[in-house]
């Protein structure tokens, strides 16, 4: 049955350029969009950037420019990112839309006017690149746990959030829905923490320049979290204009990264019940996409720029080496060279070959036709390959899905080295045989573009129009028996034509 699916990925630090761990999560939440869609759902997909952390402040300062000029310049980059990875996404979102601050200023009115706040002086350390406050105990040797820099002292007057009068009721919601956060080891992982008491955090700062100014005292802006994490709502506010789409999509479901998992699977549920909202459908929290066993991130100097991948391989590619080179919610170290390996094995062979000799075949034993009929016994069962990559998907488990489909590719290609139609065509007698062959082919290579198209969204086209097949994406058409009669098909040119390396690449 249709329904609704919301889905957002973090908003993302515009402090530098995006790398390939930046694209990894968008990647992700536009293949469980497009899936959705497939599906019928009436489907929303944020993504945006997070413009009000001091780091952005300090990097415009330091290149001593006005921070609403680096802004516009480095949006320009997190816009073209997903636009080049074929992301689909229904809005993009950036903090300093006016429609956003008057949300986050709404937002932070409600928890104040409940009782939730309330005025204190912080002091404590405070790590710029986290955007965190970290007591003494988190600290390692003095330093971030996640970055290993020193953070800055902070004594200032500010608002604090009354979180830990929410510990109970966060323990009930955990407690109430197993899902809430998926994977199981990372709900146990926020469950633990909220029951090993939740400490009240600051919600602003004082004297920043940078910011959305506090309703009841302009002196303050709300903390970066805080103006950040009501994206999730302020967007479907204001994203399509006299169209207030709150009621039909939330609450929803949030993508996020392991790092980021306290913001979002303890604060922001508190913060939405304080000011009176649902809590989210479900949080999915991944793992980190590891090169080399270190964290992609500017500062370890590993990072990779999409851009370049994609121009080398194109977006299918690196779409598909993302999900496949790790389980998706697992950390996992992948290496830039499994991109071209993956795309040469897994996309050129397993299925661009497939696809050339399907086509090839059809071409030149049946005169480009196939008729409207298979074998009377089907050789592949694609109604259990929809029905495993949609229980699969539900839990947004897109490595594993990912994987199911590959064995019905790999299935596929065995039925053609054990049917063998070049023999077949040799036999006169054998003539409806090899029809019924060729055609369960086809049929089997529909359904594989149909489950395939989320993941890649070019190539799902590709195959239809090689098989001269109607391009319709319903989910419904994974199912045996789906090719129509077709008739014009050619040997298809490659879908993953090989691709030389530069010397340099290739020898590493
Ligand atoms: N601005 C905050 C999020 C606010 S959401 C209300 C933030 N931004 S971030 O740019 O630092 O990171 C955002 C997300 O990028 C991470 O949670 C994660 O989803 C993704 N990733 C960044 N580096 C990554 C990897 N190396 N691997 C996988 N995902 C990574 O935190």
């Amino acid at each position: 049955m249709a329904g609704r699916f919301y889905l957002t990925t973090p908003i993302y630090y515009v402090n530098s350029t995006p790398h390939i761990g930046h694209a990894y999560t968008t990647i992700a939440g536009d293949i469980l969009a497009r899936h959705h869609r497939q599906r019928g759902d009436e489907t929303f997909y944020l993504t945006g950037v997070d413009e009000h952390a001091q780091k952005v402040y300090r990097v415009a300062q330091e290149e001593r420019i006005e921070p609403t000029e680096y802004l516009d310049r480095i949006v320009a980059a997190w816009r073209e990112l997903p636009a080049r990875l074929n992301v689909s996404n229904d809005f993009f979102i950036r903090t300093s839309d006016d429609g956003h601050k008057r949300f986050v200023q709404q937002f932070v009115q409600r928890i104040y006017d409940n009782g939730d706040v309330y005025e204190d002086t912080y002091s404590g350390w405070y790590c710029v690149s986290c955007e965190a406050f970290y007591t003494e105990d988190e600290l390692v040797d003095g330093n971030c746990p996640i970055h290993g820099t020193k953070p800055e002292w902070i004594e200032e007057k500010n608002y604090f959030f009354r979180l830990s009068a929410y510990q109970d009721r966060l323990l009930e919601l955990y407690d109430s829905r197993p899902d809430f956060v998926l994977p199981g080891f990372r709900y146990n992982e926020a469950r633990s923490f909220i029951e090993g008491g939740l400490q009240d955090f600051s919600i602003s700062r004082a004297g920043q320049p940078w910011g959305v100014p506090l309703p009841w005292d302009e002196s303050q802006v709300a903390y970066v979290w805080v103006d950040a994490l009501p994206n999730y709502l302020s967007a479907l506010a204001y994203a399509r204009e006299g169209d207030d789409l709150t009621p039909k999509f939330w609450p929803g479901c949030h993508l996020l990264g392991k790092d980021i998992l306290r913001f979002h699977c303890v604060y922001w549920p508190a913060l939405l019940l304080s000011a009176g909202y649902d809590v989210p459908q479900r949080l999915f929290v991944h793992g980190w996409l590891l090169l080399d066993d270190r964290k992609i991130s500017k500062s370890f100097g590993n990072a990779v720029d999409p851009l370049e991948l994609i121009e080398t391989y194109g977006a299918d590619a690196v779409r598909f080496w993302c999900i496949r080179a790790v389980s998706f919610g697992q950390d996992g170290s992948a290496s830039i060279d499994g991109v071209h390996e993956r795309y040469e094995r897994e996309l050129g062979n397993d299925l661009g070959n497939l696809v050339s000799r399907t086509t090839a075949m059809i071409a030149r034993y049946r005169g480009g036709e196939i008729g409207g009929g298979g074998s009377a016994e089907r050789p592949f069962d694609a109604d259990a390959l929809r029905e495993e990559v949609t229980r699969l998907l539900d839990a947004f488990d897109l490595t594993r899905a990912l994987e199911t489909i590959w064995q019905f590719v790999r299935e596929l290609n065995r039925y053609v080295e054990e049917r063998k139609p070049w023999e077949l065509a040799k036999d006169e007698a054998r003539v409806d045989e090899l029809g019924s062959v060729l055609y369960d082919l086809a049929d089997g290579l529909v359904a594989v573009a149909v489950a395939l198209a989320a993941y890649l969204p070019e190539t799902a086209p590709q195959i239809f129009q090689a098989l001269r097949q109607p391009a319709a994406l319903d989910w419904s058409r994974i199912a045996n028996g789906t090719a129509e009669a077709a008739s014009g098909i050619e040997p298809a040119p490659p879908l993953f034509p090989r691709i030389e390396l530069p010397a340099a690449a290739a020898g590493a």
